[in-house]
């Protein structure tokens, strides 16, 4: 059963890492489902392919996106925005699985939410040299649900800044299996991924995927 792999991870000690006021790393928190998140992952780009988006300034992003979940992130010349259909195939986008749902809820509760229902779940994918930059997540209605993002694959460099774009920034390195879940004071925290370096990850290759769950609506 799920709550057993769970209750497997411990999650205070050295597994967990305060990062600011609302924010933590969870490490290896997702790994008891990395099977599941996996094969649930073929499943969701089988329907709704990875893809490079344009942001509004007429940027292609190096990290390739796609979505599931009742509302999917997506950007574009007109702006960034949820929306119900993938763009690309005029449908839904695929359901959120219930392997998603249940690490998201169970994350933000062991990082000190409650009840956290994420309805959008945004698929990140890179590739070695695919980087994030700083940004804040701000196209969501209100802000007193946390972020949970989940990296699996390649490790990355995590930014994690302040409320302003030019406050410090401090590095985290993020592995296969950790989750970060920032909210309350640390909600609108700038943020990005640095240049991700090349490499194999045993179970996913020459990449890293992140699944970043919101509440959007
Ligand atoms: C994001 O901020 O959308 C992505 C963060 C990450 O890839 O770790
Ligand atoms: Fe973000």
């Amino acid at each position: 059963m799920t709550s057993d792999l769970f209750d497997s991870v411990p999650d205070t000690g050295p597994a967990r890492e305060h990062m600011a006021e609302g924010a933590v790393l969870l490490r290896g928190h997702a790994r008891p489902l990395e099977n599941e998140l996996i094969a649930a992952l073929h499943d969701i780009v089988a329907q709704a392919p990875f893809r490079r988006m344009v942001t509004p300034g007429g940027h292609q992003m190096s990290v390739a996106m796609t979505n599931c979940g009742p509302l999917g992130w997506t950007t574009d010349s007109s702006g960034y925005r949820y929306v119900q259909n993938d763009p690309e195939t005029g449908k839904p986008w695929p359901a959120m699985p219930p392997a998603f749902a249940q690490l998201a809820e169970r994350a933000a509760a062991a990082a000190g939410f409650n009840e956290f229902a994420p309805d959008a779940c945004l698929i990140n994918c890179y590739e070695p040299g695919a980087r994030m930059s700083l940004h804040q997540d701000r196209d969501e209605q209100d802000f007193d649900k946390p972020i949970v993002s989940v990296s699996l694959g390649l490790p990355a460099i995590f930014l994690f800044g302040g409320l302003k774009r030019s406050d410090k920034t401090r590095r985290f390195r993020l592995a296969h299996g950790d989750v970060v879940v920032w909210g309350g004071p640390s909600r609108l925290f700038f943020h990005g991924v640095a240049p991700l370096a090349d490499g194999e990850h045993v179970l996913l290759g020459r990449q890293r995927i992140n699944l970043t769950f919101r509440r959007a609506r």
